[in-house]
């Protein structure tokens, strides 16, 4: 559990859920009551490692270029400003540039939805990092799973191109989930960590702490379902884990684990309070200023 204002209830209704663990930053207050009941029920507080969320809209196949100025417009008017968090926006490649120019006063940032991992050539089709980068592009998400489901990438074309986009100065969110069959069967953890270990194979440590994760369950990609938070934390824990066994504990309480998956206004506020949780990576959502605003603004 993490709370800012701890009071005595807090802690009852985290033993009700037969945790001992609560989560604090150095902005938690704790109620004298609340005190004396966390050393009574012997609770462990834990310490947070505050890192900046990224949130950010993943448009898909979305927005001719009017519609996605209008997007990018009314985003930046109400967010365009904020330090606390990163807004990432990525918009189709057809779009990125006119993106990037409605926000390039504001500290809203631009990323693709995929790249390729040459600088150039005849690659029929492709756009390169090196391309993103000209246009004033910081972020590109690799290896979502419809590019794996429609498009035929796995773990070895998004290690190359993760490799490619981090030489290149881009940000890569790199993608990992499991589909509702594996879910089902047990084997969520042994699939994710695969795509982690395979997916980030042979990068060198001062590279690493730029890579952003997100965790996306393939089963709560555009159906309306969530995980619940804590089916999320479970799983985003366990990819601190090995990142941990990649790198170090350094690196691994470094990186940002974001969430996606059916993410909405009304639930992004609890994902968001899991300790593993540091974003989201919205889609449908994202399509509209309004309910992509007050996901930014989930804490208000
Ligand atoms: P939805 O938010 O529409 O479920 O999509 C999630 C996603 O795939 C973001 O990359």
């Amino acid at each position: 559990m993490y709370k800012k204002l701890i009071c005595y209830d807090d802690i009852l209704s985290t033993l009700k859920t037969g945790k001992r663990v609560i989560y604090i930053d150095n902005s938690t207050i704790i109620t004298p009551e609340a005190k004396e009941a966390i050393s009574r029920f012997k609770i462990e507080l834990r310490r947070r490692i505050m890192r900046k969320p990224i949130i950010a809209g993943n448009w898909k196949m979305h927005k001719t270029l009017k519609e996605a100025e209008e997007l990018a417009n009314g985003i930046r008017d109400s967010a365009g400003n904020l330090q606390d968090r990163e807004i990432v926006l990525c918009p189709p490649f057809t779009a990125l540039l006119t993106v990037k120019n409605a926000v390039s006063s504001s500290n809203i940032k631009v990323g693709a939805q995929d790249m390729f991992w040459e600088d150039e050539g005849a690659y029929t089709g492709e756009v390169s990092g090196k391309m993103l980068m000209d246009i004033g592009c910081e972020y590109v998400i690799i290896g979502h799973s419809e590019r794996r489901k429609y498009f035929g990438e796995n773990d070895q074309t998004v290690n190359k191109k993760v490799k490619k986009a981090l030489d290149t100065g881009l940000t890569p969110i790199v993608c990992v989930g499991e589909t509702l069959e594996e879910r089902e069967k047990g084997i969520t953890m042994s699939v994710v960590r695969k795509q982690v270990l395979d997916g980030l194979k042979e990068i060198e440590k001062e590279k690493a702490k730029n890579i952003v994760i997100a965790y996306e369950p393939v089963w709560a990609i555009g159906t309306g379902k969530t995980a619940t938070p804590e089916q999320a934390q479970e799983v985003h824990a366990y990819i601190r884990k090995l990142l941990g066994e990649i790198w170090d504990n350094e690196i691994a309480e470094n990186i940002r684990i974001l969430y996606g998956g059916s993410i909405k206004p009304e639930n992004i506020k609890d994902l968001m309070k899991e300790p593993d949780i540091d974003g989201g990576l919205v889609g449908g959502a994202s399509l509209k200023a309004d309910s992509f605003l007050k996901i930014i603004f989930y804490d208000e």
